[in-house]
């Protein structure tokens, strides 16, 4: 039922952890299943230098985390708001329908902590 992609983002999640000086964070959960993500960002002149994620939830919230890293890593931060959950399914070379809603937590995630950076620079000006 699982593409190739997935169980190797699921058995091998890249960019694991967190950034504790981080940019930005943002954390979402999915009211359908309570399964939790938060993604941190560490961002220069606007570029998404490094990104890293925790997830507590299913298989596929796990290889979808994983393949948001890797879809806005080096990405302008308005560039990867622009990331969106078909992106991170499509990468991941299809996910099951049952299983669509859990691509919306990874894309919101980043969402959230690319807004998070943004109105900690807009206080910084
Ligand atoms: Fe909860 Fe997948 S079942 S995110």
């Amino acid at each position: 039922m699982y593409t190739d992609k997935v169980m190797d983002h699921f058995s091998n999640p890249r960019n694991v952890g967190d950034i504790p000086d981080a940019s930005g964070e943002g954390t979402v959960g999915n009211p359908t299943c309570g399964d939790l993500m938060t993604i941190y960002i560490k961002v220069k002149d606007d570029v998404i230098e490094d990104i890293k994620f925790k997830t507590f939830g299913c298989g596929a919230a796990i290889a979808t985390s994983s393949m948001v890293t890797e879809l806005a890593m080096g990405k302008n931060v308005d560039e990867a708001l622009k990331i969106t959950r078909n992106d991170v399914a499509d990468a991941l070379e299809g996910l099951p329908p049952v299983k669509m809603h859990c691509s919306n937590l990874a894309a919101d995630a980043l969402q959230a902590a690319i807004e998070d950076y943004k109105k900690k620079q807009a206080e910084k000006e």
